[in-house]
C-alpha cells in the first residue's frame, strides 16, 4: 500500500507548545436516540454545562433536540409566564403548580420530545420531572406519591435515560445568582420560585440528592461548586459511565 505524506504541522499547536493545556474530553458515547436531563437547584451552573453539551455533541456529528422546562412549546411558554411572573401576585395553590408543569411537560413530550427520539436525536432537557419532585415536593411538601402519579399520566412511558444532578449547596447558589439577577434586562426581580426561601432551596437540593439515592443507575451527581471545565470532564466521563456501550 502507498505510504500517504504526513502534514507537517502538528493537529494541535496550542497543546504542543504549552503541555499545561489540556483538551477538552471529547465524547465518545452512542447517544443517538437518549433522553437525558440536565437538573439542579437555581444557581447550579446547568445551564452553562448543558450548552456546551449540546454544541460539542452537534460538533460531534448528534442531531440534538434540545428542550428546556417549563417551556419549549407555545403552550408551555405560556405556562411558563403564568408560574414565573413575579407580577402575577395572585397565590398559586401547590397542587395547582404542579399541575401546571406536568401540562407544560405532557405538551413537550408530544410536541418535541417523542417525534425527535423517534427520530434518533439525542434529546436534551435543560430541567424535566426531578425538578418538580424537587421544588414542588421535597421543598412544597407535595407527597412524592401524589406527583408520581401525575407524571405517570404526563409521561406515559417516556422518561429519561438519565438524569445529571448539578450538585451546589445553597450558599454557593445564593452567591452565583446575585451578579446574574443584576444583569437582567431593566433590574427585573427574581422569578416567583427563586425568591422563595433559603429554606426551600435547601430543601431542593436534599431532595435531588434523595432522587439520586433512591435510583443511582438513573442519576449522575456532579458536584459543581468545581470550575467548570473540572465539572464537564466528569459530566463526559459520567455519560460514559452510566450510558455507554
Ligand atoms: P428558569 O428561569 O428556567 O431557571 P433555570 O435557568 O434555573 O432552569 O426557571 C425555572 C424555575 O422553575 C426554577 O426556579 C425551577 C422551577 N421549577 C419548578 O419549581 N418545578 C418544575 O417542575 C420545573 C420544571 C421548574
Amino acid at each position: 500500500m502507498a505510504a500517504r505524506s504526513q502534514p507537517h504541522t502538528p493537529q494541535n499547536p496550542d497543546a504542543n507548545s504549552d503541555p499545561r493545556v489540556s483538551l477538552p474530553p471529547t465524547l465518545s458515547t452512542d447517544l443517538r436516540g437518549r433522553f437525558v436531563v440536565f437538573d439542579g437547584p437555581d444557581g447550579s451552573g446547568k445551564s452553562t454545562q448543558f450548552r456546551r453539551l449540546c454544541d460539542n455533541a452537534r460538533a460531534a456529528g448528534l442531531v440534538v433536540c434540545e428542550v428546556r422546562e417549563p417551556g419549549g412549546t407555545h403552550i408551555g411558554e405560556q405556562i411558563r409566564k403564568l408560574l414565573l411572573d413575579p407580577s402575577v401576585k395572585e397565590d398559586v395553590d401547590l397542587r395547582a403548580e404542579m399541575l401546571l408543569f406536568m401540562a407544560s411537560r405532557a405538551q413537550l413530550l408530544a410536541q418535541r420530545v417523542r417525534p425527535a427520539l423517534e427520530r434518533g436525536e439525542l434529546v436534551l432537557a435543560d430541567r424535566f420531572i426531578s425538578s418538580t419532585l424537587a421544588y414542588q415536593g421535597a421543598a412544597g411538601g407535595l407527597p412524592i406519591d401524589e406527583i408520581m402519579a401525575v407524571a405517570r399520566v404526563a409521561l406515559g412511558d417516556t422518561w429519561p435515560a438519565l438524569t445529571v444532578v448539578f450538585d451546589v449547596d445553597a450558599d454557593t447558589a445564593a452567591q452565583r445568582l446575585r451578579p446574574l439577577l443584576r444583569g437582567r434586562e431593566f433590574d427585573a426581580p427574581k422569578d416567583r420560585i427563586e425568591s422563595r426561601s433559603a429554606g426551600y432551596h435547601r430543601r431542593v437540593r436534599t431532595g435531588y440528592l434523595d432522587q439520586a439515592k433512591a435510583n443511582p443507575e438513573r442519576h449522575l451527581v456532579l458536584d459543581a461548586t468545581r470550575t467548570p471545565d473540572a465539572v464537564y470532564a466528569s459530566l463526559i466521563e459520567g455519560l460514559s459511565t452510566k450510558l455507554g456501550a
